[in-house]
């Protein structure tokens, strides 16, 4: 979401005739476009822009900022806070970007905060950050408040953009050459909810399956509440809809979920895996945990360990419990020590990593379509991409394929990444 947030932002100040630079030295303004959903993610911001800091006090026209949910998170304290901020701006308010960075040439300081989603702005001059794969925004904002979760507070209440909006934004896209995109949500299978037009989310994968050009449709985030059968017929059904469902399961105690307001327990979480893998049985599937959870016990945390062994993810983010005010989890005591949260975190990252590799090791022999992005970082004699199940994949090839979907037979596997060769007939 950050990520698309970015490229707005650029294409906003790109029609404001700025011009994007590659190297940070030769900027007048630099904005971090920054995420609040654990402590951590705030810390870098703060210590990297303390870098600029030093070189504002050499250039003083240099702008800084802070965009996006850290900047609504804590609005006028930060300018307070890091005299050399010049602004200040939340995720809802960017299109005012261009009009503040010209005020700050009158020595005031801009802050435009509000999580109340403003109506998009055309914009001329869009910038993308990949060329064949393409982030798409379905909805804005979350309704779900998960006790833990910071991003309502910040990205504000949900709200779908119609039907109309996103198909051609993609078909305009598939028109640039763009093959696979990926629609962005945080929830997404509760897509259409406020539209005039009745539609669900599986309606939407229907109506973009039919776009020309693209060959991929991946999404995210769904929520185990709400994925259900409806959307596992798409991703059988559609023949672009990859199968890949990232679907966060948190904590497999019924206690910490209830605790987290997910609304859902671990048997119901379970048995919409179950029915997916029939459904759909090549499918990849990944999750989302969070460790030292207030109050969490050996016990919750044993019934987590339990799940990571039982459902046998494709991979797992594994993140430890970071309070964030005004969640309202960050009114619980924050009781498990950090000492323990690293040693759940590790150990549930152990024993994914085996079970990551076990999964891949099992792909060898098959053969899988790979969409090429790019060169492998370590060889310019090697390509990279990924399957229709979301894993890396890297084996021997030249740069013409690059953009390409490529078929390729697995051959090796590590924990992250496959290894292959392409049998796509004439490479
Ligand atoms: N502490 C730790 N992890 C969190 N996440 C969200 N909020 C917190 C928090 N307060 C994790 C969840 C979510 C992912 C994007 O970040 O697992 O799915
Ligand atoms: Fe946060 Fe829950 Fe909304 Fe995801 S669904 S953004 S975790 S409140």
């Amino acid at each position: 979401m950050n990520m698309r947030d970015s490229e707005i932002i650029a294409g906003i100040l790109k029609d404001a005739r700025h011009k994007i630079v590659d190297d940070d030295k030769d900027a007048d303004v630099i904005l971090f476009n920054t995420c609040s959903v654990r402590q951590h993610a705030e810390d870098r911001v703060i210590s990297e822009m303390g870098r600029f800091a030093g070189r504002k006090r050499k250039n003083p026209d240099l702008v800084l900022g802070i965009v996006g949910c850290m900047a609504e998170r804590h609005g006028e304290r930060l300018l307070k806070k890091y005299p050399y901020l010049d602004i200040v701006v939340g995720p809802n308010n960017i299109y005012d970007l261009p009009e503040l960075i010209k005020k700050i040439k009158s020595p005031e300081k801009a802050l435009a905060v509000g999580n109340v989603r403003r109506p998009e702005k055309k914009i001329k001059n869009r910038f993308r950050a990949g060329k064949f794969s393409a982030l798409v925004n379905i909805m804005f904002g979350c309704d779900n408040y998960c006790s833990y979760c910071i991003v309502p507070y910040v990205r504000g209440r949900e709200i779908s953009r119609p039907k109309k909006d996103i198909i051609d934004e993609i078909k305009d896209l598939a028109d640039k050459g763009v093959k696979e995109i990926t629609l962005l949500g945080q929830n997404v299978n509760s897509y259409g909810k406020g539209l005039t037009n009745r539609i669900t989310f599986p309606g939407l994968l229907e109506g973009i399956n039919d776009i020309k050009g693209i060959e991929r449709i991946r999404f995210m985030t769904s929520h185990a509440k709400d994925a259900e059968k409806g959307l596992f017929r798409a991703m059988r059904d559609l023949d672009k809809v990859c199968e890949h469902l990232h679907l966060p399961l948190q904590s497999a105690s019924d206690r910490i979920l209830d605790l987290m307001n997910r609304k859902y327990t671990y048997d119901d979480y379970l048995r919409k895996i179950e029915l997916l893998r029939e459904m759909v049985p090549e499918v990849g599937v990944t999750t989302d945990l969070v460790v030292g959870f207030p109050s969490e016990k050996e016990r919750d945390f044993a019934a987590t360990q339990k799940a990571v062994e039982e459902i046998a993810y494709n991979a797992a983010f594994v993140f430890k419990y970071s309070p964030r005010p005004p969640a309202v989890s960050a009114s619980l005591v924050d009781d498990v020590p950090e000492e323990v949260k690293k040693e759940r975190h590790n150990a549930l990252l152990v024993a994914q990593k085996e079970i990551s590799h076990a999964k891949n090791k099992a792909l060898i022999g098959t053969e899988q379509e790979i969409l090429v992005e790019g060169l492998s970082r370590k060889s310019d004699k090697n390509l990279t991409g990924r399957t229709r199940g979301n894993t890396s994949c890297v084996f021997p090839g030249g740069k013409k394929l690059i953009g390409q979907l490529v078929r390729v037979r697995v051959v090796g596997a590590t924990t992250f990444t496959l290894r292959g060769i392409a049998v796509t007939k004439g490479y």
